[in-house]
């Protein structure tokens, strides 16, 4: 497809082009497809909004190469860094104070006191990030409240031809949005996503908690519709009601039309992988009601619950 550009040196420079001209572009990282601007930028921050239709008090992740880039935005403390040892590059957001002297886009942040910062790791985005001289405001490639990207050709599903540059990086190995942990004040799940509660609790030695409740400006991803096909959806399901598609989980499940597994094999990453594949392909099949069968509460299956949820509302 036309706007859709491999992984090559000339490709990069391309994308780095329209990002210094404040441009927004589309590319690839490990959990969805996102689209990218230059976070010192009002401008690009402006397009990211417009194009999404983004409610506005609903901030953006700033993405960066390294904890070298990130330094002159935000300031770090020990919590952080033992984060970071672990799980970046990777599927994980830090909400940190901004710097008073950060260049990042107010706009970006909505005038928060804090930022959240992410350090992908598809090799694609790294690339790119390498090149700039500046950090990327991405939030996911697609329409606000509709479904996450999670390949290049979902981008043009999203937009059509609204977005003139999208890098292509393969599938989205992860699939589902990364986590986002608060590190001002109360340590907190923000998001549930790969990286779990436990896995955080473990290397910061204490319980941490996945917020439940929606607040205000403090976790506005918490929005409480989103992630969604449009359709009408019924959790936790035994059976499909009629002419609904059926969204299922593990081997019990008769193989169907209107069936779609999202592990045969009942393994939760395979499962969330699949997910926002499935939602998509039920939305572009015209189905005009989707049942969900139960999917185990558990590490990644915590993430999955959370977005048909939000989903379903
Ligand atoms: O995996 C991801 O994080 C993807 C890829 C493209 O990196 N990005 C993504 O961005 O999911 P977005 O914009 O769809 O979600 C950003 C989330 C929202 O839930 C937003 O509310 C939260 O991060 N967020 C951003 N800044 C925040 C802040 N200062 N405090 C609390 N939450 C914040
Ligand atoms: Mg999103």
């Amino acid at each position: 497809m036309k706007n859709i550009y491999k992984n090559t040196t000339s490709n990069l420079n391309k994308a780095k082009k329209f990002l210094k001209k404040c441009n927004v572009i589309a590319v690839p990282t490990e959990t969805v497809y996102g689209l990218a601007g230059n976070a010192y930028s009002d401008l690009s921050i402006k397009k990211i909004y417009k194009l999404k239709k983004r409610p506005k008090k609903n901030p953006l992740i700033i993405h960066y190469y390294n904890i070298k880039s990130l330094k002159k935005d935000a300031l770090i403390d020990n919590n952080f860094l033992k984060l970071y040892k672990k799980f970046s590059p990777g599927p994980i957001t830090y909400v940190l104070k901004k710097r008073k002297d950060s260049k990042i886009s107010s706009l970006a942040n909505r005038n928060l006191k804090s930022i959240a910062v992410r350090f992908p790791k598809n090799i694609v985005a790294r690339k790119l990030l390498k090149k700039l001289n500046f950090p990327l405001a991405i939030p996911s490639a697609n329409i606000s409240a509709s479904i996450s990207p999670i390949k290049a050709s979902d981008v043009i599903d999203e937009f059509g031809k609204k977005i003139k540059f999208i890098l292509d990086g393969g599938s989205a190995n992860i699939g589902l949005e990364s986590t986002v942990i608060n590190l001002i004040g109360k340590i907190q799940i923000l998001r549930p996503g790969a990286i779990s509660s436990d896995q955080i609790g473990y290397i910061l030695k204490k319980k941490v908690t996945i917020l439940r409740k929606v607040k205000k400006i403090t976790a506005p991803g918490l929005l409480k519709r989103h992630y969604s096909p449009g359709i009408p959806i019924k959790l936790n399901s035994k059976k499909a009601d009629y002419k609904a598609a059926f969204i299922v989980f593990g081997k019990k499940y008769r193989n169907n039309k209107n069936v779609f597994n999202l592990s045969q094999t009942g393994n939760l990453k395979e499962a969330a992988k699949n997910l926002y594949k499935t939602l998509r392909k039920i939305k572009n099949l015209k189905y005009k009601k989707i049942n969900v069968a139960k999917i185990p509460n558990k590490n990644l299956g915590i993430a999955i619950n959370d977005r048909l949820k939000r989903a379903s509302n």
